[in-house]
């Protein structure tokens, strides 16, 4: 076998075996496949596509590359959660508590953004002595005890996926259903959990920009988890508007503690009903598929009473303690989180409707506040972003105010002709869009 003949018989049109799968990752992790062969193979893939059996091999193959986690001492079925990303999704932080209240183990990774606004790991940093670094044995014991713990990944889980992901970032073979799909499942079962539960993207601003062609990302991540041995499913949904009204690290985490507090309203405006949908849905699947609920319908109620009792603000305030933070929500927020020092509003230019809001604009709005990095190792100025007080549909009157800035001086005016430039106004009623497209199982 050489990789030579990998790469043509793949370039032909040919299905992998397990072997020449495996060949290819550890010969390229090794170093004895060199780079250009790897960028080759990558976009003969690209090209021809992969089997869904080929694909499980991939993933298998990739996840063999590094270390696993070993959760088999926590009692009852770990579930792990995956959003393809979006700007203003804080589903993590209000899912992890939400599904731990439940009494189903959360054992979440984290990875931290390379984006408008930081991960989910920025933002619990954002918490005043938040720490999210902690050794297999830690983190194991933590879920043992409360029922949930979010750290950072190590560079040791999946490194065939940081090689492969950098190689494929410059040479034109990221948008490749088989290698997403086996670039996020290598992942979350190198993670460890049980049963997975994703969130796949559908819009402008999401990775896939259609319905089909994010059906056929979750059909293909889903095919993995089921063959790899772990209970999987899928909720497609709609990002054509921010998830969350709050966009920039602290201002997330307020957004989250104001539903995990079943609230509507809160210090800086009003919940998102999408965040809110989003994150019942998930967690109402994950009940089903940890065997809490015996259907979805019943997973979704025990995630309701969870918000009505405070179960969940309960757990939210344990996983904080627990790791080393301090929670004074009310009128001591600021003590558990940085406030911006200033803030300047937009009004409506006109009576009428939000039509459209664009929130990849809004995501680089929020960044050029400093709320995201650009590098690698940039700062984050947790405290500032962007908090929008309409979402598309509701109607608004001229000089109402739809979005105030968060800011500590830096990118205003930037920032400002971008959020302007984000809506379109419309002289009618607008619907507002759909939420949950559909589900894979
Ligand atoms: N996210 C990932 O983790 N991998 C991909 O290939 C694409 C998105
Ligand atoms: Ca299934």
């Amino acid at each position: 076998m050489t990789i030579y003949e990998i790469i043509a018989k793949k370039r032909d049109g040919g299905e992998l075996t397990p072997a020449e799968i495996r060949f290819f990752i550890d010969g390229y992790v090794k170093g004895t496949v060199a780079d250009y062969q790897a960028a080759a193979w990558c976009m003969a893939v690209f090209c021809r596509g992969m089997t869904a059996g080929e694909t499980a091999a991939l993933t298998e193959a990739m996840v063999a590359s590094g270390e696993t986690l070993d959760l088999q001492g926590i009692a009852g079925t770990t579930v792990d959660k995956h959003s393809t990303g979006g700007v203003g999704d804080t589903t993590t932080l209000i899912v992890a508590p939400l599904v731990a209240a439940m009494g189903i183990p959360v054992a979440k990774l984290s990875g931290r953004g390379l984006g408008h606004t930081g991960g989910t790991l920025d933002k619990l940093e954002s918490i005043a002595g938040f720490d999210v670094q902690m050794d297999q044995a830690r983190f194991v014991a933590q879920v043992q005890a409360i029922g949930l713990a979010v750290a950072g990944q190590t560079a040791q889980l999946v490194p065939a996926d940081r090689l492969l992901y950098a190689l494929r970032d410059v040479t034109a073979t990221v948008e490749s259903v088989p290698l997403i799909a086996a670039s996020i499942m290598s992942k979350k079962l190198a993670a460890g959990c049980q049963a997975i539960m994703l969130d796949v993207k559908v819009g402008h601003g999401a990775f896939m920009k259609s319905q089909a062609e994010a059906e056929e990302l979750a059909r293909a991540m889903v095919a993995i988890g089921e063959k790899l041995g772990r209970r999987t499913m899928a909720l497609l949904t709609k990002m054509d508007q921010p998830l969350g009204n709050a966009v920039g690290n602290a201002l997330e985490v307020e957004e989250a503690v104001a539903i995990l507090e079943n609230r509507t309203l809160y210090g800086r405006g009003r919940v998102s009903p999408d965040l809110r949908e989003v994150s019942l849905a998930l967690a109402a699947r994950m009940a089903w598929l940890a065997g809490k609920a015996e259907t979805v319908a019943q997973g979704r109620m025990m995630a309701e009473e969870a918000l009505r009792s405070g179960a969940a603000l309960a757990k939210w305030a344990a996983l904080v303690e627990s790791q080393g933070g301090t929670w004074l929500g009310g009128e001591r927020l600021a003590e558990s989180l940085p406030q911006a020092q200033e803030n300047c509003r937009i009004g409506a230019p006109v009576d009428g409707w939000i039509g459209a809001i664009d929130g990849l604009a809004i995501g680089r709005a929020a960044a050029s506040l400093g709320a995201g990095r650009v590098k690698k190792g940039d700062p984050v100025d947790s405290a500032v972003g962007i908090v929008l007080h309409k979402r598309i549909g509701d109607p608004v009157g001229a000089g109402e105010c739809v979005v105030e800035l968060w800011h500590n001086g830096r990118g205003v005016t930037e920032a400002q002709a971008l959020v302007k430039g984000a809506y379109q106004w419309a002289t009618g009623p607008v619907a507002k869009p759909p939420l949950i497209l559909g589900e894979i199982r």
